[in-house]
C-alpha cells in the first residue's frame, strides 16, 4: 500500500445501548480509493461521522498524515484537509452553483474580517480569485455551463456533482463521500465513477467512500473494507472481497441490496 494518510485505529462509537462501531481499524493510503461497503445500518455513516469528528468516537484513535486528530473538532479536521459530502445531499438549494462552489473555496482561505467589512481592494481581489477557482472546478465537474441557475433548478444527478465539486473546492487531501451515487441512473453512475477516478488524479486526493453500487466499488477501488453490524468481517482487494463466503453472507441476509 501507499503511504498511509489516515490511520484510525480501534475506533469504537456507540448510540445509548446500541455499539454502532466496535473496533474498527481503517487505514486509507496516499493517492488510494478506499470503499467501506455493508448491509443498511452496518455502521458505515457512523464510521465517515467519525472519522469527521461530527460523531466522537468513545474509543479509538485517527490520525491525519502526521496530525494526531482524535480530539479535533470537525471545522480543524476540514482544515487539515479532511472534507466530507453526505448521504442525504447537502447544498444550499437557494444559491447559484457558483455560490455553492465558492462556500467550498472559503472554507479554506480565509479573509481576514476587517479586509470583508471595508471591502478593501485585497478582499475584492480574493473573492474574485475564488470565484475564478469555484468556476475551474465546476469546469472540472461539467456544470461550467450552470452556474448562474439557482442549485433547487438542477436535476438531481446534477446536484449530486455540485456537493462533489463543492467538497473539492476545499482542496482536500482526503475526501469522503458517502453514497455518492445514491439516487443516480446507470449512465450518471458511470459518468461519477469517472470523475472520482479524474479527481484523484486531478486533485491528488485519497478518497474513502460509502457505496451500495458494487459495479462502482468494484471499478475504482484500490481496497474494500466491509462493515457487518458495527464491526469489519473483510478486507482487501476488490476481487477478493468479492469472492469472500463471509461478504456474500452478509449480503444475501440483506433484502435490499
Ligand atoms: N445519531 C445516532 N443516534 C442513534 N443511533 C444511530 C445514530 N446514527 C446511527 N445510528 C444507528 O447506528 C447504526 C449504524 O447506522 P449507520 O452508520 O447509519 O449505518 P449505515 O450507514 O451502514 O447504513 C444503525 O443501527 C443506526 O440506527
Ligand atoms: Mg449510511
Amino acid at each position: 500500500m501507499a503511504e498511509p494518510l489516515l490511520v484510525c485505529t480501534d475506533v469504537g462509537v456507540r448510540f445509548g445501548g446500541l455499539q454502532a462501531l466496535s473496533g474498527v481499524d481503517l487505514t486509507a493510503g496516499t493517492d488510494e480509493i478506499t470503499a467501506v461497503i455493508g448491509p443498511n445500518g452496518a455502521g458505515k455513516t457512523t464510521l465517515i461521522n467519525a472519522v469527521s469528528g461530527m460523531v466522537q468516537a468513545q474509543r479509538g484513535t485517527f490520525r491525519l498524515g502526521t496530525d494526531d486528530i482524535t480530539r479535533a473538532q470537525p471545522h480543524e479536521r476540514s482544515r487539515l484537509g479532511l472534507v466530507r459530502t453526505f448521504q442525504n445531499l447537502e447544498i444550499f438549494s437557494n444559491m447559484t452553483l457558483l455560490e455553492n462552489v465558492m462556500t467550498g473555496c472559503h472554507a479554506r482561505l480565509r479573509v481576514a474580517p476587517w479586509h470583508s467589512l471595508l471591502r478593501t481592494r485585497t478582499s475584492r481581489a480574493m473573492e474574485k480569485a475564488i470565484q475564478n477557482e469555484a468556476l475551474e472546478v465546476l469546469d472540472f465537474v461539467g456544470l461550467f455551463e450552470l452556474a448562474k441557475y439557482q442549485a433547487r433548478d438542477l436535476p438531481f444527478g446534477k446536484q449530486r456533482l455540485l456537493e462533489l465539486a463543492r467538497a473539492l473546492a476545499a482542496r482536500p487531501r482526503l475526501l469522503l463521500l458517502d453514497e455518492p451515487a445514491a439516487g443516480l441512473n446507470m449512465s450518471e453512475t458511470q459518468l461519477l465513477a469517472d470523475l472520482i477516478l479524474r479527481a484523484r488524479e486531478h486533485f491528488r486526493l485519497s478518497i474513502v467512500l460509502v457505496e451500495h453500487d458494487m459495479d462502482l466499488v468494484m471499478r475504482i477501488s484500490d481496497q474494500v473494507l466491509v462493515l457487518c453490524f458495527g464491526q469489519v468481517i473483510s478486507r482487501g482487494a476488490p476481487a477478493q472481497i468479492q469472492r469472500d463466503p463471509q461478504v456474500i453472507a452478509a449480503y444475501l441476509g440483506d433484502d435490499e441490496d
